[in-house]
């Protein structure tokens, strides 16, 4: 399929495409013939004001949480569909049913958690309860009070087909919707636990660089959810021999030394296909996979100093073609060098390290893909700069911290001094320096 097709199908499926939506049909489906032929005819109404029964706003939160807008709006159809089926689809039965369904998809594609969606679908239901009772009372021939009691029904059976196909349809198309984004960086889910076991080192990264990159994604209007759990699994493919990562070494040898330089090689590029393993098995879906492959680019391995690099290697690729991996990426390199910087850090310090960041991150191409335009580059820095301040703070050194007992002359660091850290901390930086500049970093 080439690729302007594949972009309009996702503009409008999404990520679980039409399989999920032939899914979610299939479920509308089952829910209108439960509602309007088995519940409906327990019901003294007319055959066409069975349709009251139909939760049509539960319906359309999970099309607004399962799909883009328009792919939500598009599943309208398949309800006219039903509807004409039903009763020949007359004016005042497509407006009761098709308004609160499209109600329901606005609503859906905001909601982020299961316990506001419980709220609204119980709202919803309610509203379209009263408002469905009142629209089709002149053609259902009876009670109207019986009528909105029979609509309440909805409560019960919309609400639990809501959260049942959600989950089943989260399971079955490894599907990373609002709600479960919000809850996958949370204890609760098994790979965050491991990794607060097994690789403290990393999971104190992989936070950073999940506020690091969620900070940034809400500043350039991205979405920040996406951001943040792909800043979270990132680097879960160093659950397998946690050790070799800096950043869980403590003070224990550094194993490396216990093994070929080869080796050590290739289990720290290893790292990328153990966690598209992991995040497959924990079924994180291909956005997840997505930010393990791409958040080192094809770019060279820092792991190891230049005199110990026998040759120049390179991550297999390929680079971030969304704006969120390449916020990841970003953030996971910043995260890396600040671990290598010793000693506080002043303002200036850190927005050039900031821009030192992004800088060779261009230089190396690997932005070549990613859509994030000069000026978004430009809030990100920003950003980040607020954001290290904050999670650092105890290592940001202010100029007026001389008057606090500060070693004398510490502010002329910003001078010629400066230089000289600079070159320690980033060596080669100067504009002219290899892409591959050869300073040791874990990320
Ligand atoms: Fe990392
Ligand atoms: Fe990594």
């Amino acid at each position: 399929m080439n690729s302007p097709t594949k972009r309009i199908l996702s503009s409008v499926f999404g990520e679980g495409g039409i399989p999920l939506f032939i899914y979610s049909a299939l479920w509308m489906a089952g829910v209108f013939a439960l509602s309007v032929f088995v519940l409906g005819g327990a019901f003294p109404f007319a055959p066409e004001a069975r349709v009251v029964l139909f939760p049509s706003f539960a319906a359309g939160l999970l099309g607004g949480i399962f799909f883009p807008i328009w792919g939500g709006l598009a599943s309208l159809l398949a309800l006219v569909f039903l509807l004409l089926i039903h009763s020949g689809a007359t004016f005042v039965v497509v407006t009761a049913t098709a308004l609160p369904f499209a109600g329901g998809v606005v609503v859906g594609s905001r909601v982020s958690t299961r316990s506001s969606l419980a709220v609204f679908a119980v709202a919803g239901e309610t509203v379209r309860a009263l408002f469905a009772s009142i629209l089709l009372s002149p053609i259902a021939g009876g009670d109207s009070l019986a009528l909105f009691g029979g609509a309440l029904l909805s409560l019960l059976h919309g609400t639990g087909y809501l959260f049942v196909a959600l989950y089943l349809g989260e399971y079955l198309f490894s599907l990373m919707t609002r709600p479960r984004l919000s809850e996958v960086c949370s204890d609760g889910h098994p790979l965050v636990r491991e990794m607060k076991e097994r690789a403290m080192g990393t999971f104190v990264h992989a936070r950073n660089v999940s506020i690091l990159a969620e900070a940034a994604a809400r500043a350039i209007g991205a979405d920040f959810l996406l951001a943040r759990a792909g800043g979270f699994f990132h680097d879960v493919g160093k659950l397998w021999n946690p050790t070799f990562y800096g950043e869980n070494q403590r003070n224990q040898p550094n194993v490396h030394d216990t093994v070929t330089m080869d080796v050590s090689r290739s289990i720290i590029i290893a790292h990328i296909d153990e966690g598209v393993r992991r995040v497959r098995k924990h079924r994180l879906g291909k956005q997840m996979e997505g930010f393990v492959l791409t958040h080192h680019g094809d770019g060279p391995v820092y792991h190891f100093p230049e005199e110990k690099r026998k040759v120049r290697d390179r991550y297999p690729g390929p680079v971030p073609s969304t704006k969120e991996e390449g916020l990841v990426m970003l953030a996971d390199a910043l995260e890396a060098v600040t671990r290598c910087v010793s000693g506080p850090l002043s303002e200036e310090e850190l927005e050039e390290m900031v821009r030192y960041v992004i800088e060779r991150a261009k230089r190396d191409g690997q932005l070549r893909e990613c859509p994030l335009s000069e000026r978004e580059l430009d809030l990100v820095r920003e950003v980040f700069v607020d954001c290290l301040r904050n999670l650092y703070h105890g290592r940001v050194r202010y100029r007026s911290s001389d008057s606090y007992g500060g070693r004398k002359g510490d502010a002329h660091c910003v001078g010629a001094e400066r230089e000289e850290r600079k070159e320690a901390r980033y060596p080669g930086h100067k504009a002219d320096d290899s892409p591959d500049a050869p300073e040791s970093e874990y990320h």
